[in-house]
């Protein structure tokens, strides 16, 4: 327990995607009407790939959107919606979504509408989030306080430069929509992945400084999230 969060940590990427597997399984199992905030990039996409490959039935969920580049339409390879969709909602026959942004111009009334949907719902039962190598949850860039609201944000170049390798040469985005980090830190449940040696340092400023608007994440201390890393990202053994 690393002030406040549970870290686990896996053999490696597999072992990890095992593990989350089998705990957003069974978070879904126990309520099956979850709402599950749900994360793109690479990290999850194994564990969402287990979960398929399970046969978990997911037709009860609600997937919340997480983020989504602005001024991206829905066919555009670029789109979170379209990704979350193909990996997530698509493969686990997920039977309702909330989306941040989906055919709305109007950035602030997109953010007001994507409030209402989550109060609906009551709030989020389980965060799955990846770490950005800035420390972002999802497009909550530094510095960035643990309140900070569902709105409108300028990627910071770390962000820019990560997200272009998944975009191969079309131009990233430069401003997104992202769920507050006040949507993110009051799930029910908060589990984190972070796979790879790239996000060793990160990870370690993450669980082991003090809080701190300069890594979002740092948020989590002191919430009961929990983190699964593999061990090239925390080569020690837990705890932190
Ligand atoms: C994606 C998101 C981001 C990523 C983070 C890590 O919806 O919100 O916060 O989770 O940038 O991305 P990967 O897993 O590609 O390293």
């Amino acid at each position: 327990m690393a002030g406040g969060v549970k870290l686990e940590v896996l053999e490696d990427a597999d072992a990890l995607a095992r593990r989350a597997a089998d705990l957003i399984g069974d978070a879904v199992r126990a309520n099956p009407a979850l709402s599950v905030l749900v994360a793109t990039g690479h990290t999850p996409m194994a564990t969402y790939a287990e979960l398929a490959r399970r046969g978990l039935d997911a037709s009860g969920v609600t997937a919340v959107q997480l983020d989504e580049y602005l001024g991206v339409g829905e066919d555009d390879p670029r789109s979170l919606w379209g990704w979350m969709r193909r990996a997530f909602v698509e493969p686990l026959g997920v039977g309702k979504v909330v989306r941040l942004g989906g055919g709305i111009f109007d950035p602030d009334t997109a953010c007001r509408r994507y409030g209402a949907e989550v109060s609906a719902l009551g709030g989020i039962d389980l965060a799955v989030l990846g770490l950005g190598p800035n420390g972002h949850l999802g497009f909550n860039e530094p510095p960035c306080g643990r309140g900070a609201p569902t709105r409108v944000v300028t990627l910071t170049p770390e962000s820019l430069a990560s997200n272009a390798g998944y975009w191969e040469g079309r131009a990233v985005p430069r401003r997104a929509l992202t769920a507050g980090m006040d949507v993110i830190l009051s799930a029910r449940q908060i589990l984190l992945l972070v796979s790879g040696e790239h996000k060793r340092g990160v990870l370690a400023r993450t669980l082991r400084e003090p809080p701190t608007p300069g890594v979002p994440a740092s948020w989590l201390q002191g919430t009961g999230a929990t983190v699964l890393a593999d061990r090239a990202a925390w080569p020690g053994t837990a705890p932190a």
